[in-house]
């Protein structure tokens, strides 16, 4: 097949070489951005005189037409072009004939390439910005639903203070909505147009990159062609900024396997969200948990890939950076299926309120609050700690929990302790005394969840 390059060469392409080089199998999905670009670049051609109106006016109706006939699968896309740019470009010549050859008038597919992808990248964080919204809004609604129910709260997995389930669930809300700023803020270096950078070095001719900015809805021009065109630290900064959404939602994957398990048995899984086993006919697996876990493997090797390909690489382009598409398009992918997927999964997660509560009176959770109960009538704190630890080891000796130790029994541990101290004690009391700022008191979590809810309306 013919190449735009083979003026300089005698020989065809080696087989092994198209099969080795194409990045088109994987690309194929950049032709509405590469026609968007090409359609602006034609544009910009034409304000500054380097191609006609006329001209214009073919380029710019063969490439929508291209793009219907990619779209519907009528125009398919061939290897040996390489790329998704070199076939556009080869599809507008065999139709227009002359006007085409001119569309890579002062431009070149490494700009070409860092537009395509740039482009893409606005429309994959608008979406992942979408589901992010959704699954924190799923949280939010499960939150209200449960609005007072108290809940164990853990340190190192081991019962720690009573918490307001809805506290714990607006935790995640809180990590997804740094996640929707750091794409918002990766949209930022994103959104900065290197076409008309050419190959490396800008160009001879009377161009004007700032204007196909503009057209392309770009905050800002490159500023340095050199660094326009050799630049993928905006694909590095998404693909971190996915695996920390991935991370994030890994965590609340394995605390839900952890509580759907028989042990703690707080969540009921919906059915529709579990599979069985193909030989233990009682079993109800979470795989949706376990992948929504283990996706996260994935987006790190994506990034790392990422990373490594860019790795001492000198100026300007090199064909490395054709190694960046695969993880990133795999990276994004993968988020927004795990995003999809997760919020549904919460709406359809029912919480066992009995077992939750009776959870809560395990592991003298209010330990913590006889200890400030303590420093309210003048303990120092050290003191106070001291003192509960001998209360919770006679109580843990006898079985019981701390409100079930008598006044006398209490006053053992501390003289200070009087009658109102079972005001203190058990996890409603905990949770209703709580008074800090984003604590999980009933007033803090009620002002968080009513912000949310205003934040984020169904
Ligand atoms: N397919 C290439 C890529 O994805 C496009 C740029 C090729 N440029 C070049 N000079 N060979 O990076």
């Amino acid at each position: 097949m013919k190449k735009p390059w083979d003026g300089r060469f005698e020989k065809d392409t080696n087989e092994l070489v198209e099969q080795f080089s194409e990045s088109v199998s994987f690309d194929k999905r950049l032709y509405k951005h590469d026609i968007r670009a090409g359609v602006a670049h034609a544009e910009m051609l034409a304000r500054c005189g380097l191609i006609s109106e006329s001209e214009l006016v073919q380029i710019r109706e063969g490439l929508r037409d291209i793009e219907k006939e990619i779209e519907s699968g009528e125009l398919e896309l061939q290897v040996p072009l390489e790329d998704v740019h070199m076939n556009v470009e080869a599809a507008l010549i065999a139709r227009i004939g002359d006007a085409g050859r001119k569309l890579h008038t002062a431009r070149s597919r490494n700009d070409q390439v860092a537009c395509d992808l740039r482009l893409w990248c606005r429309d994959a964080i608008r979406d992942c910005t979408a589901l992010l919204t959704n699954v924190q809004r799923a949280l939010v609604e499960k939150a209200e639903e449960h609005r007072e129910l108290i809940a164990p709260g853990f340190t190192h997995l081991q019962h720690a203070q009573p918490v307001l389930l809805a506290h714990a669930l607006l935790a995640y809300v809180e990590m997804l909505e740094r996640d929707r700023q750091r794409l918002a803020d990766c949209l930022v270096r994103v959104n900065v147009s290197p076409l008309g950078a050419c190959a490396l070095a800008g160009t001879s001719l009377p161009t004007d990159p700032q204007s196909t900015a503009r057209e392309l809805g770009f905050d800002a021009c490159f500023a340095n062609s050199m660094d326009a065109v050799s630049d993928r630290d905006f694909a590095v900064e998404l693909a971190f900024d996915l695996c920390l959404i991935a991370m994030h939602l890994s965590r609340l994957a394995e605390e839900w396997l952890i509580w759907s398990t028989p042990e703690f048995d707080f969540v009921d899984l919906d059915e529709s969200f579990c599979t069985g086993s193909s030989i233990m006919p009682q079993k109800k697996n979470a795989d949706v948990l376990e992948l929504l876990r283990g996706k996260c493997g994935r987006l790190y090797g994506d990034l790392m890939a990422l990373l490594t390909a860019l790795k001492g690489l000198p100026l300007a382009y090199n064909r490395d950076m054709q190694e960046d598409k695969e993880p990133l398009f795999n990276a994004a992918d993968t988020v927004q299926a795990c995003l999809s997927v997760a919020a549904e999964l919460v709406r359809t997660t029912a919480f066992k309120e009995e077992n939750l509560t009776r959870a809560c009176s395990e592991g003298h959770m209010d330990a913590t609050a006889l200890a400030e109960y303590l420093v309210g009538r003048g303990v120092p704190f050290r003191e106070a700690h001291e003192a509960v630890g001998r209360a919770v080891r006679a109580a843990a000796a006898d079985g019981a929990g701390l409100a079930e130790l008598s006044l006398e029994q209490m006053r053992e541990f501390s003289e200070l302790i009087a009658e109102d101290v079972y005001r203190a004690l058990g996890a409603q009391n905990c949770v209703e005394n709580y008074r800090s700022h984003g604590s999980s008191s009933p007033a803090e979590v009620g002002r968080q969840l009513d912000y949310w809810k205003e934040r984020l309306p169904r």
